[in-house]
């Protein structure tokens, strides 16, 4: 994203000074009648045919009368020549239509942002064709139809097409797209779009080949079209798109696998995001080999909720050394995690959570220094005891969820774990643990969420005042004993789930301190006795007894 601010800022340095300080210069001098201090007849009838489709204009109309000059009214910018250049009115809680032959007049317009607003209906197609724009920004509106039907241009300057969020459908306009060759970024996410992903949108310019429809995306950085629709395979066009730095499809049917070639070639790749479709077959073992003059600059890659499976080992990570979130979650992933993993030293967020994934964890994994959130949950892993032990020394890591592991082990009771000074999540839900609630847990200091349901740990409830927890979730195991009156000083205490335990006695009247509990969950367990009253006045009690 760095060089596509760069391209921009650069393209906009190159224009005329801003009009505001012209215009400063011209009050000054009221007396000097200028042919060119307003902007067009032309151009303030194209803005008040905008200004009329409009049904909710948020109070525009007091700005934008006809008998002043155009490029004072709110939301609009001219240029030295006193020619509209920009619209501004993003989050202006606009509605109503965009009507035809009102903005797409404006033969000077660079950019025209309209995002956060209520507009409905279509869009102009005027628009998306007009032979002065460079960044067009509709997102986060309620547009619609289908912009298929776009004719082929050429020679548009267009660099920043963000028709995200709204409610386009059809399939993707792969002419008009492919047709402009300056486009930096394309976000389309989160429309209705169907279809599959058209091959020739990246089709790499090769001064020897010219692909149909004059596709080149020799500039395109940003290509998102997330939470659409679409179907089909990555073209394997896309492969040669070697400017891309952020390609997001997530949310989407994709099929097929990842071409080996693709990760070799997309030596600029940034962001790669596939999460949530139907993407089958390994991870290409060369992810990381590449020509040894080049560097990948991967940081992020997420491709959660797929069917992708076989063994990571094969994969060298060792060179992905600018890697900083890796999210396989949920796929069919088996074998050991690769050790080349933990030389990836700026990894922030790691997820392999449901997959097959076997064996102890590594004691490299401590080598990730940076790591904040690391979750391995639902997988085969054993020896819980080796697990706290090696990721004690984490000092970063904020959220630690280790849970449906270790079936059946013991809880260790090992005090000389120590360290996890800034965990503030914790599970280790659903292990079938034995044991008892580990002493060293009451020195996490930051704690505010500690998971620790469906085991078999047994003895009392610790006094837990060391512990500070928002939410606390000891439910279904075989606590015994009664509930800490302590647990009253738990203040900031938002969710108790103490159920199915063998806890007996009374409900402590120090409860009642519990002013911020939404949640109360201590039923079957063989406690007596009455509810204290002011737990009945809590209005959030969910659930009890
Ligand atoms: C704006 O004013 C001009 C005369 O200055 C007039 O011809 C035109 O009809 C007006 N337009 C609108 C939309 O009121
Ligand atoms: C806008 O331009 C089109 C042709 O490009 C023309 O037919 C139309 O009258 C213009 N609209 C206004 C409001 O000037
Ligand atoms: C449009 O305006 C919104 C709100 O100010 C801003 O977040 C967004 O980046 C702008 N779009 C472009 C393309 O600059
Ligand atoms: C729309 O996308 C462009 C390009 O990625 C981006 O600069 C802009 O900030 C986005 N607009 C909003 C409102 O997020
Ligand atoms: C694309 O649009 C989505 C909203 O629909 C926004 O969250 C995201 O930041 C945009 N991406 C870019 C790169 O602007
Ligand atoms: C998707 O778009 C709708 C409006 O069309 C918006 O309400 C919603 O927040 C968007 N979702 C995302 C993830 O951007
Ligand atoms: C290919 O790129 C070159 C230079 O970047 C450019 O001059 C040429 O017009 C492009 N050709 C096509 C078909 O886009
Ligand atoms: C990708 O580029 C290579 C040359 O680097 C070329 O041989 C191949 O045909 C291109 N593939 C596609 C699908 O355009
Ligand atoms: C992984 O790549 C690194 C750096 O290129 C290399 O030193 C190492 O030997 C490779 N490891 C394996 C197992 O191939
Ligand atoms: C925490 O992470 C930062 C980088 O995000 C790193 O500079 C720092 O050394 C890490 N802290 C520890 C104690 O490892
Ligand atoms: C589990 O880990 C501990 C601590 O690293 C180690 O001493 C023990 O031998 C391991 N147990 C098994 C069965 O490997
Ligand atoms: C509950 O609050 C009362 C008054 O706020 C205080 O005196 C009492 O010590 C508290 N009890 C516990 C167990 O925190």
């Amino acid at each position: 994203m760095q060089s596509l601010h760069s391209s921009w800022n650069n393209k906009r340095t190159r224009l005329p000074p801003p009009i505001h300080l012209l215009g400063l210069a011209l009050l000054l001098l009221p007396s000097l009648p200028s042919p060119t201090s307003s902007c067009t007849k032309q151009e303030k009838v194209s803005l008040l045919r905008f200004l009329e489709g409009l049904s909710q204009d948020s109070g525009l109309t007091a700005s934008w009368r006809n008998d002043t000059n155009c490029c004072m009214w709110k939301g609009i910018i001219c240029d030295a020549d006193d020619a509209v250049k920009e619209i501004s009115l993003a989050s202006m809680s606009l509605e109503g239509r965009i009507s035809s032959a009102s903005l797409g007049n404006l033969t000077s317009m660079l950019s025209l942002n309209l995002s956060c607003n209520s507009l409905s209906g279509d869009l102009p197609e005027e628009l998306l064709l007009s032979r002065s724009m460079v960044v067009f920004d509709v997102s986060f509106n309620n547009l619609n139809g289908d912009l298929h039907k776009l004719p082929s241009t050429t020679g548009r300057p267009m660099q920043v097409i963000n028709i995200s969020s709204n409610r386009f459908a059809g399939q993707i306009p792969s002419t008009t797209l492919e047709s402009m060759e300056n486009l930096v970024a394309i976000n389309m996410s989160n429309n209705s779009f169907t279809g599959k992903i058209p091959s020739t949108i990246c089709a790499k310019n090769h001064s020897f080949h010219i692909p149909v429809g004059l596709g080149s995306c020799s500039a395109l950085r940003v290509l998102k079209a997330g939470h659409n629709k679409l179907t089909g395979t990555l073209p394997d066009e896309l492969y040669n798109a070697t400017s891309l730095e952020h390609l997001s499809f997530p949310n989407n049917r994709l099929q097929g696998a990842l071409s080996p070639e693709y990760i070799v070639k997309s030596n600029n790749l940034v962001i790669l995001d596939l999460a949530e479709n139907e993407l089958t077959g390994e991870i290409p073992a060369n992810i990381g080999q590449l020509n040894r003059l080049e560097e990948l600059h991967l940081e992020t890659i997420i491709l959660r909720g797929n069917s992708f499976h076989g063994e990571l080992n094969n994969v060298n990570f060792s060179t992905l050394s600018d890697l900083k979130i890796l999210d396989f979650m949920l796929n069919k992933f088996t074998g050991t995690v690769p050790e080349s993993l933990y030389f990836c030293s700026n990894l922030i967020a790691l997820r392999l959570s449901s997959n097959n994934f076997h064996g102890q964890f590594s004691p490299r994994l401590g080598n990730l220094k940076s790591l904040k959130f690391l979750s391995l949950t639902n997988n085969s892993f054993t020896n819980i005891t080796n697990a706290l032990q090696v990721l004690k020394s984490s000092w970063n890591l904020t959220t630690l969820l280790i849970g449906t592991n270790f079936k059946g082990e013991a809880m260790p009771e090992d005090e000389t774990i120590d360290g996890y000074q800034n965990l503030q999540v914790l599970s280790i839900a659903d292990c079938s643990l034995s044991g008892k609630i580990p002493h060293w847990l009451s020195k996490v200091k930051k704690l505010r969420e500690l998971l620790l349901s469906n085991n078999q740990l047994t003895g009392p409830i610790p006094a837990l005042t060391n512990y500070c927890p928002k939410l606390l979730n000891l439910g279904n195991n075989k606590f015994s004993g009664v509930i800490p009156m302590e647990i009253g000083h738990l203040k900031g205490l938002a969710a108790l789930n103490l159920s199915f335990n063998n806890l007996h006695g009374e409900v402590p009247q120090s409860n009642c301190n519990l002013t911020n509990l939404r949640v109360l969950e201590l039923s079957n367990n063989h406690l007596t006795g009455e509810i204290p009253a002011a737990l009945e006045n809590l209005h959030f009690l969910s659930f009890f007894f």
